[in-house]
């Protein structure tokens, strides 16, 4: 049964809310648990939808697993199949994440090419160059990544930065023989966690948290994982800032690290709002005027693309025209159509945004497009006069753990209800 999200005005939010596990570092370490040779504990893993079908996928690989309470015990010993099969990667592009420790573990692997998503082509095509390079023999049959090879290791070199390859690599490389070198990684919390996560495993890393990973590798003998512990969801911890920011009011968002926000607060502050940071906790404090914002979306530590739709959100309420420009993903934009819908006046030209604030909006029936999308679509549904519908919120749950219940905490006024089928 389909639901949808249903919001009244809900013009001022107060408290705080708990942060919850990061979606983007959970994703790679359970795909990494295919390196590993025992039980492998790890604890603050959000419950969302992306996690249970990465799940299902290591479970229709063979593996086992028991999660509760945010808690997992996952064991791939007994790993007898080696094909992602399309049902489940469809879903969810970042099953992909499971070629790599595929590869480097069996020789011998098949994994379903992703396909389109709502924001663009999103190729994999760096990812199997670098494979290329550590020697597997790369055929695409019948939808199907079939990777074949033992793994050597080798200078790597991205033309582009991309997260989820470097995920990739970083994993390959951890079994294959020899000495491998990323350049131009991505530098992410998500993959210095990764390499963390590895580097703990027994697996000699070099220059972690930097754009060139020396990684080291054990020629095929599996890891033994350490009890592990997930890093806070920056994108979670920024989306709920974000809707402080467009009530105007005072809220915190606790068990984060702050560090990891820098690129976000910066935009928050030139908008007009400040911050009381303590050690895990962020506090919003109201912006006297909210002033427009020039936005470059970038990989980290600049301004995150994750972020985009959110920003565009808060800035329809900005007393001014501000810029958002979309570097990394092309077609992301499909929130705009859907703030106009409530009342925003954004337009579109190519890669770059103009949003004119302050604008007044009034709820409408509106179709979340992709993750982030769906969570600008909440913010702007808190300010929006009347009662804004969200449909498809389906998108909203690959990412963001007991969404309602926080935003309910925080004051916000929703509801999930079920789609009636005319
Ligand atoms: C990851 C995140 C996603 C985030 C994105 C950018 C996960 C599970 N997902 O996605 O939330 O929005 O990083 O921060 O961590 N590219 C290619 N060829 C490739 C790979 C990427 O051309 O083989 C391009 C992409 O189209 C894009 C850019 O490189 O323009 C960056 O993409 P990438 O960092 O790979 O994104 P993901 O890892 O898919």
């Amino acid at each position: 049964m389909y639901k949808y999200l249903r919001i009244k005005h809900s013009p001022k939010l107060k408290g705080s809310v708990k942060i919850s596990g990061a979606k983007n570092s959970v994703l790679p370490v359970i795909a990494a648990s295919i390196l590993n040779k025992n039980d492998f504990y790890l604890d603050n893993v959000p419950e969302v939808a992306d996690v249970k079908t990465l799940l299902k996928l290591l479970k229709n690989l063979g593996s086992e697993f028991e999660f509760e309470k945010n808690f997992l015990k996952i064991n791939t010993e007994n790993i007898n199949n080696t094909t992602a099969v399309y049902e489940i990667v469809k879903t969810m592009r970042a099953s992909i994440l499971v070629l790599g420790p595929l590869l480097a573990r069996f020789h011998d692997c098949k994994v379903s090419l992703p396909g389109g998503c709502a924001i663009g082509a999103r190729p994999v095509d760096l990812h199997l160059k670098a494979l290329s390079l550590m020697g597997a023999d790369i055929k695409i049959q019948n939808g199907y990544i079939h990777a074949k090879g033992n793994l050597k290791g080798s200078d790597i070199i991205f033309d582009k930065i991309t997260v989820t390859g470097t995920e990739n690599i970083l994993m390959a490389a951890s079994l294959a023989k020899g000495k491998t070198r990323i350049i131009n990684a991505a530098k992410e919390p998500e993959i210095i966690q990764l390499c963390g996560i590895l580097k703990n495993a027994g697996v000699n890393i070099e220059g972690i948290g930097s754009d060139e990973i020396t990684i080291y590798g054990s020629d095929g003998e599996l890891l033994e994982f350490k009890k592990e512990t997930i890093i806070p969801d920056r994108i979670e911890a920024g989306t709920y800032l974000a809707a402080g920011a467009i009530t105007n009011s005072k809220i915190t968002v606790k068990d984060v690290i702050p560090e990891h926000l820098e690129g976000i607060l910066v935009k928050f502050k030139e908008m007009g709002f400040s911050f009381e940071i303590n050690k895990n906790k962020i506090t919003l404090i109201p912006a006297k005027e909210i002033k427009p914002v020039n936005i470059i979306t970038s990989e980290y530590p600049g301004f995150p693309t994750d972020m985009q739709a959110q920003i565009m959100a808060i800035a329809t309420q900005a007393n001014g025209v501000s810029i958002i420009e979309e570097r990394l993903f092309e077609n992301r934009f499909m929130h705009a159509q859907e703030l106009n819908r409530l009342g925003a006046d954004i337009s579109i030209n190519g890669k770059i945004a103009n949003v004119k604030g302050p604008a007044k909006l009034f709820g409408a029936d509106i179709m979340a497009t992709d993750l982030r999308a769906s969570s600008a679509l909440i913010l702007a549904g808190l300010v929006a006069k009347g009662e804004t519908n969200i449909h498809r919120i389906y998108h909203l749950f690959r990412g963001y753990e007991n969404l309602t219940e926080k935003f309910k905490a925080l004051g916000a006024n929703m509801e999930i209800l079920k789609e009636e089928r005319p």
